[in-house]
Protein backbone atom coordinates (compact mmCIF):
# COMPACT_ATOMS: atom_id res chain seq x y z
CA UNK A 1 0.00 0.00 0.00
CA UNK A 2 1.06 3.78 -0.91
CA UNK A 3 0.86 5.18 3.11
CA UNK A 4 1.75 8.63 4.62
CA UNK A 5 2.94 8.85 8.02
CA UNK A 6 2.19 12.43 9.89
CA UNK A 7 4.27 12.22 12.76
CA UNK A 8 7.29 10.43 10.99
CA UNK A 9 10.05 11.36 13.90
CA UNK A 10 7.84 10.71 16.58
CA UNK A 11 8.57 8.42 18.79
CA UNK A 12 5.92 5.89 17.48
CA UNK A 13 6.73 7.40 14.14
CA UNK A 14 10.53 6.03 14.35
CA UNK A 15 9.29 3.29 15.75
CA UNK A 16 7.00 2.02 13.27
CA UNK A 17 8.36 2.98 9.71
CA UNK A 18 10.78 0.34 9.65
CA UNK A 19 7.98 -2.24 9.81
CA UNK A 20 6.37 -0.16 7.32
CA UNK A 21 8.89 -0.63 4.53
CA UNK A 22 9.75 -3.93 6.07
CA UNK A 23 5.96 -5.04 4.96
CA UNK A 24 6.80 -3.93 1.50
CA UNK A 25 4.74 -0.33 1.80
CA UNK A 26 5.76 3.09 -0.23
CA UNK A 27 5.66 5.13 2.69
CA UNK A 28 5.93 8.86 3.10
CA UNK A 29 6.68 10.43 5.90
CA UNK A 30 5.77 14.34 6.97
CA UNK A 31 8.06 16.28 9.75
CA UNK A 32 8.40 20.59 9.84
CA UNK A 33 12.28 20.62 9.39
CA UNK A 34 14.64 18.98 7.51
CA UNK A 35 16.62 17.56 10.24
CA UNK A 36 14.77 13.99 9.94
CA UNK A 37 14.15 13.82 6.28
CA UNK A 38 18.15 12.36 5.50
CA UNK A 39 17.26 9.84 7.78
CA UNK A 40 13.97 9.25 6.35
CA UNK A 41 15.61 9.04 2.77
CA UNK A 42 17.94 6.46 3.95
CA UNK A 43 15.20 4.20 5.17
CA UNK A 44 13.86 4.22 1.69
CA UNK A 45 11.03 6.53 2.38
CA UNK A 46 9.82 9.73 0.76
CA UNK A 47 10.56 12.82 3.35
CA UNK A 48 7.64 15.38 3.30
CA UNK A 49 8.67 18.36 4.86
CA UNK A 50 5.25 19.95 6.19
CA UNK A 51 2.84 21.62 8.94
CA UNK A 52 -0.16 20.06 9.31
CA UNK A 53 -1.37 23.52 10.65
CA UNK A 54 -0.87 24.70 6.56
CA UNK A 55 -4.25 23.76 5.72
CA UNK A 56 -3.38 24.40 1.78
CA UNK A 57 0.13 22.86 2.22
CA UNK A 58 -2.16 19.49 3.31
CA UNK A 59 -4.40 19.46 0.90
CA UNK A 60 -1.18 19.61 -1.89
CA UNK A 61 0.67 16.90 -0.52
CA UNK A 62 -2.25 14.32 -0.15
CA UNK A 63 -3.23 15.54 -3.81
CA UNK A 64 0.20 14.75 -4.82
CA UNK A 65 0.76 11.24 -3.19
CA UNK A 66 -2.44 10.49 -3.60
CA UNK A 67 -2.38 7.50 -0.33
CA UNK A 68 -3.97 4.56 0.26
CA UNK A 69 -4.07 5.43 3.94
CA UNK A 70 -2.84 7.90 6.15
CA UNK A 71 -1.35 7.04 9.55
CA UNK A 72 -1.57 9.97 11.81
CA UNK A 73 0.88 9.67 14.92
CA UNK A 74 0.96 13.70 15.93
CA UNK A 75 2.04 15.04 18.98
CA UNK A 76 3.26 18.17 20.72
CA UNK A 77 4.48 15.81 23.79
CA UNK A 78 7.93 15.99 22.78
CA UNK A 79 7.68 19.99 24.39
CA UNK A 80 4.79 19.00 26.74
CA UNK A 81 2.94 21.76 25.02
CA UNK A 82 -0.43 20.45 25.80
CA UNK A 83 -2.18 23.37 24.33
CA UNK A 84 -0.24 23.10 20.79
CA UNK A 85 -1.23 19.42 21.73
CA UNK A 86 -5.21 19.72 21.93
CA UNK A 87 -4.87 22.30 18.63
CA UNK A 88 -3.07 19.20 16.78
CA UNK A 89 -5.74 16.85 17.63
CA UNK A 90 -8.64 19.61 16.82
CA UNK A 91 -6.79 21.45 13.82
CA UNK A 92 -4.10 18.88 12.53
CA UNK A 93 -6.44 16.28 12.26
CA UNK A 94 -9.40 18.18 10.87
CA UNK A 95 -7.02 19.22 8.34
CA UNK A 96 -5.85 15.77 7.51
CA UNK A 97 -9.07 14.10 7.60
CA UNK A 98 -10.54 16.95 4.90
CA UNK A 99 -7.77 16.40 3.05
CA UNK A 100 -7.65 12.85 2.51
CA UNK A 101 -11.62 12.44 1.86
CA UNK A 102 -10.57 15.11 -0.54
CA UNK A 103 -8.04 12.75 -2.34
CA UNK A 104 -9.96 9.70 -2.23
CA UNK A 105 -7.95 8.26 0.93
CA UNK A 106 -9.90 5.60 2.44
CA UNK A 107 -8.25 4.68 5.68
CA UNK A 108 -6.96 6.59 8.43
CA UNK A 109 -5.27 5.26 11.36
CA UNK A 110 -4.56 7.44 14.63
CA UNK A 111 -2.93 7.94 17.89
CA UNK A 112 -5.56 8.61 20.60
CA UNK A 113 -5.59 7.79 24.38
CA UNK A 114 -6.62 5.04 26.77
CA UNK A 115 -7.29 6.91 29.44
CA UNK A 116 -10.18 9.55 28.20
CA UNK A 117 -12.65 7.15 29.54
CA UNK A 118 -15.62 8.16 32.28
CA UNK A 119 -15.48 6.77 36.03
CA UNK A 120 -16.37 3.34 35.86
CA UNK A 121 -16.23 0.25 37.91
CA UNK A 122 -12.98 -1.48 36.45
CA UNK A 123 -10.65 -1.06 33.44
CA UNK A 124 -13.09 0.75 30.35
CA UNK A 125 -13.39 -1.72 27.58
CA UNK A 126 -13.98 0.24 24.30
CA UNK A 127 -17.38 0.95 24.19
CA UNK A 128 -17.59 2.49 27.13
CA UNK A 129 -17.96 6.96 27.07
CA UNK A 130 -15.12 8.92 27.27
CA UNK A 131 -15.33 11.53 30.27
CA UNK A 132 -16.88 14.41 28.45
CA UNK A 133 -18.19 15.96 31.69
CA UNK A 134 -14.93 16.22 33.16
CA UNK A 135 -13.42 19.58 34.94
CA UNK A 136 -10.37 21.47 33.67
CA UNK A 137 -7.79 20.77 32.63
CA UNK A 138 -8.55 17.18 32.01
CA UNK A 139 -11.81 18.48 30.06
CA UNK A 140 -9.29 20.39 27.37
CA UNK A 141 -7.83 16.51 26.59
CA UNK A 142 -11.09 14.56 26.06
CA UNK A 143 -12.73 17.20 24.09
CA UNK A 144 -9.64 17.44 21.84
CA UNK A 145 -9.81 13.54 22.02
CA UNK A 146 -13.27 13.67 20.83
CA UNK A 147 -12.76 15.84 18.20
CA UNK A 148 -9.86 13.50 17.01
CA UNK A 149 -12.12 10.43 17.25
CA UNK A 150 -14.92 11.89 15.33
CA UNK A 151 -13.16 13.31 12.94
CA UNK A 152 -11.46 10.20 11.74
CA UNK A 153 -14.40 8.39 12.10
CA UNK A 154 -15.31 10.20 8.70
CA UNK A 155 -13.21 8.25 7.15
CA UNK A 156 -14.45 4.99 5.20
CA UNK A 157 -11.90 3.37 6.72
CA UNK A 158 -10.80 4.49 10.32
CA UNK A 159 -9.36 2.81 13.03
CA UNK A 160 -8.55 4.51 16.30
CA UNK A 161 -5.56 3.22 18.50
CA UNK A 162 -6.33 4.42 22.13
CA UNK A 163 -2.59 3.42 23.35
CA UNK A 164 -1.70 3.48 26.56
CA UNK A 165 0.85 5.04 28.82
CA UNK A 166 4.28 4.72 26.54
CA UNK A 167 7.62 3.11 27.93
CA UNK A 168 10.86 2.44 26.23
CA UNK A 169 13.02 4.18 24.77
CA UNK A 170 12.34 7.94 23.65
CA UNK A 171 9.15 8.22 26.29
CA UNK A 172 8.61 9.84 29.22
CA UNK A 173 9.12 6.47 31.30
CA UNK A 174 12.58 6.04 29.71
CA UNK A 175 15.60 5.83 32.07
CA UNK A 176 16.48 9.68 31.10
CA UNK A 177 12.75 10.61 30.29
CA UNK A 178 10.86 13.83 31.99
CA UNK A 179 9.09 11.07 34.23
CA UNK A 180 11.87 8.57 34.62
CA UNK A 181 13.98 11.40 35.78
CA UNK A 182 11.49 12.22 38.78
CA UNK A 183 11.58 8.82 39.98
CA UNK A 184 15.60 8.44 40.00
CA UNK A 185 14.85 11.37 42.19
CA UNK A 186 11.96 10.16 43.90
CA UNK A 187 10.14 12.80 43.36
CA UNK A 188 6.66 11.26 41.64
CA UNK A 189 4.85 9.41 44.91
CA UNK A 190 2.76 6.67 44.20
CA UNK A 191 -0.50 6.25 44.49
CA UNK A 192 -3.97 3.94 43.97
CA UNK A 193 -4.92 5.74 40.40
CA UNK A 194 -4.96 2.66 38.08
CA UNK A 195 -2.85 3.16 35.12
CA UNK A 196 -2.27 0.51 31.46
CA UNK A 197 1.00 0.25 29.62
CA UNK A 198 2.44 -0.09 26.88
CA UNK A 199 6.01 -0.54 25.22
CA UNK A 200 6.23 1.57 22.09
CA UNK A 201 7.28 -1.02 19.46
CA UNK A 202 4.20 -2.95 20.79
CA UNK A 203 2.16 -0.14 19.98
CA UNK A 204 3.95 0.52 16.80
CA UNK A 205 3.38 -2.81 15.76
CA UNK A 206 -0.58 -2.04 16.69
CA UNK A 207 -0.44 0.49 13.95
CA UNK A 208 1.04 -1.57 11.32
CA UNK A 209 -1.48 -4.59 12.11
CA UNK A 210 -4.44 -1.58 12.65
CA UNK A 211 -4.28 -1.41 8.25
CA UNK A 212 -5.87 -4.81 7.87
CA UNK A 213 -8.74 -4.09 11.22
CA UNK A 214 -12.28 -3.27 11.38
CA UNK A 215 -13.12 0.00 11.81
CA UNK A 216 -13.52 1.07 15.10
CA UNK A 217 -11.67 2.33 18.72
CA UNK A 218 -9.29 -0.61 19.95
CA UNK A 219 -7.20 -0.02 23.36
CA UNK A 220 -3.41 -1.00 23.35
CA UNK A 221 -2.45 -1.60 26.22
CA UNK A 222 -1.01 -4.25 28.26
CA UNK A 223 -3.23 -7.01 29.63
CA UNK A 224 -2.35 -5.66 33.45
CA UNK A 225 -3.94 -2.47 34.45
CA UNK A 226 -2.04 -1.24 37.47
CA UNK A 227 -2.30 0.96 40.52
CA UNK A 228 0.55 3.31 40.71
CA UNK A 229 1.70 1.35 44.38
CA UNK A 230 2.42 -1.41 42.47
CA UNK A 231 3.53 -0.69 39.00
CA UNK A 232 5.88 2.82 40.12
CA UNK A 233 7.86 0.52 42.92
CA UNK A 234 8.69 -2.17 39.97
CA UNK A 235 9.59 1.24 37.91
CA UNK A 236 11.53 2.36 40.27
CA UNK A 237 13.17 -0.87 41.19
CA UNK A 238 14.28 -1.33 37.48
CA UNK A 239 15.89 2.37 37.30
CA UNK A 240 17.42 1.52 40.63
CA UNK A 241 16.00 4.67 41.92
CA UNK A 242 14.25 5.23 45.61
CA UNK A 243 11.44 3.67 46.59
CA UNK A 244 8.61 5.99 46.20
CA UNK A 245 6.38 7.61 48.54
CA UNK A 246 3.09 6.32 49.18
CA UNK A 247 0.21 8.48 48.72
CA UNK A 248 -3.44 6.99 49.02
CA UNK A 249 -6.50 7.79 46.92
CA UNK A 250 -6.73 8.49 43.16
CA UNK A 251 -9.02 10.35 40.26
CA UNK A 252 -12.08 8.74 39.68
CA UNK A 253 -11.11 7.88 36.13
CA UNK A 254 -7.80 6.18 36.70
CA UNK A 255 -8.87 2.83 35.99
CA UNK A 256 -6.96 1.84 33.15
CA UNK A 257 -8.53 -0.02 29.87
CA UNK A 258 -8.78 -3.66 28.61
CA UNK A 259 -7.55 -5.01 25.28
CA UNK A 260 -9.55 -8.13 24.55
CA UNK A 261 -10.63 -6.46 21.35
CA UNK A 262 -7.29 -6.17 19.84
CA UNK A 263 -5.90 -8.94 21.25
CA UNK A 264 -8.78 -11.24 19.60
CA UNK A 265 -7.93 -10.01 15.99
CA UNK A 266 -4.24 -11.43 16.76
CA UNK A 267 -2.06 -8.13 18.27
CA UNK A 268 0.14 -9.59 20.57
CA UNK A 269 2.32 -7.65 22.84
CA UNK A 270 5.77 -8.35 23.38
CA UNK A 271 5.54 -7.29 26.80
CA UNK A 272 2.00 -8.04 28.15
CA UNK A 273 2.47 -6.80 31.37
CA UNK A 274 4.92 -3.73 32.37
CA UNK A 275 6.14 -6.42 34.88
CA UNK A 276 8.69 -7.66 32.06
CA UNK A 277 8.30 -4.54 30.14
CA UNK A 278 10.28 -2.45 33.04
CA UNK A 279 12.44 -5.51 33.51
CA UNK A 280 13.57 -5.71 30.47
CA UNK A 281 12.24 -3.45 27.59
CA UNK A 282 13.39 0.14 28.98
CA UNK A 283 16.31 0.19 26.78
CA UNK A 284 14.49 -2.19 23.90
CA UNK A 285 15.07 0.08 21.06
CA UNK A 286 14.23 -2.56 17.91
CA UNK A 287 11.61 -4.70 16.80
CA UNK A 288 12.86 -7.97 15.74
CA UNK A 289 9.41 -9.45 14.16
CA UNK A 290 6.02 -8.10 13.11
N1 LIG B 1 0.30 7.36 25.04
C1 LIG B 1 1.33 8.01 25.59
O1 LIG B 1 1.78 7.70 26.71
C2 LIG B 1 2.02 9.09 24.83
C3 LIG B 1 1.55 9.49 23.57
C4 LIG B 1 2.28 10.43 22.87
C5 LIG B 1 3.43 10.96 23.40
N2 LIG B 1 3.83 10.56 24.64
C6 LIG B 1 5.10 11.05 25.22
O2 LIG B 1 5.48 12.28 24.67
C7 LIG B 1 6.83 12.25 24.25
C8 LIG B 1 6.96 12.79 22.86
O3 LIG B 1 6.17 12.04 21.95
P1 LIG B 1 6.38 12.14 20.40
O4 LIG B 1 7.76 11.73 20.04
O5 LIG B 1 5.23 11.47 19.77
O6 LIG B 1 6.19 13.71 20.22
P2 LIG B 1 6.90 14.81 19.38
O7 LIG B 1 8.35 14.56 19.29
O8 LIG B 1 6.44 16.08 19.98
O9 LIG B 1 6.28 14.72 17.91
C9 LIG B 1 5.54 13.74 17.35
C10 LIG B 1 5.49 13.94 15.87
O10 LIG B 1 4.53 14.94 15.55
C11 LIG B 1 5.09 15.78 14.55
N3 LIG B 1 4.46 17.10 14.59
C12 LIG B 1 4.16 17.83 15.69
N4 LIG B 1 3.57 18.99 15.31
C13 LIG B 1 3.46 18.95 13.95
C14 LIG B 1 2.93 19.86 12.99
N5 LIG B 1 2.36 21.01 13.33
N6 LIG B 1 3.00 19.50 11.68
C15 LIG B 1 3.59 18.34 11.31
N7 LIG B 1 4.12 17.46 12.18
C16 LIG B 1 4.05 17.76 13.49
C17 LIG B 1 6.56 15.82 14.86
O11 LIG B 1 7.27 16.16 13.71
P3 LIG B 1 8.55 17.15 13.64
O12 LIG B 1 8.85 17.59 15.04
O13 LIG B 1 9.62 16.32 13.02
O14 LIG B 1 8.09 18.24 12.77
C18 LIG B 1 6.81 14.38 15.25
O15 LIG B 1 7.02 13.58 14.12
C19 LIG B 1 7.30 10.81 24.32
O16 LIG B 1 8.38 10.78 25.17
C20 LIG B 1 6.15 10.02 24.87
O17 LIG B 1 6.51 9.34 26.05
C21 LIG B 1 3.14 9.63 25.36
Amino acid sequence: MKIIVAGASGVIGRALIPLLVKEGHEVAGITRTGQYADQLSRQGVRPVILDVFNREGVFQVLQEIRPDAVIHQLTSLGARDFEEHARLRIEGTRNLVDASLEAGVRRMVAQSISWAYAPGEGPASEDQTLHLEAAPPRKTTVDSVQALESAVAEMPEHVILRYGLFYGPGTWYAPDGYIGEQVKQGQLPATDGISSFIHVNDAALAAVQAMSWPSGCYNITDSEPAAGREWLTAFADALHAPAPDMKPGCESWERGALNGKATRLGWKPRYDSWRSGFRHGLEVTHLNRL
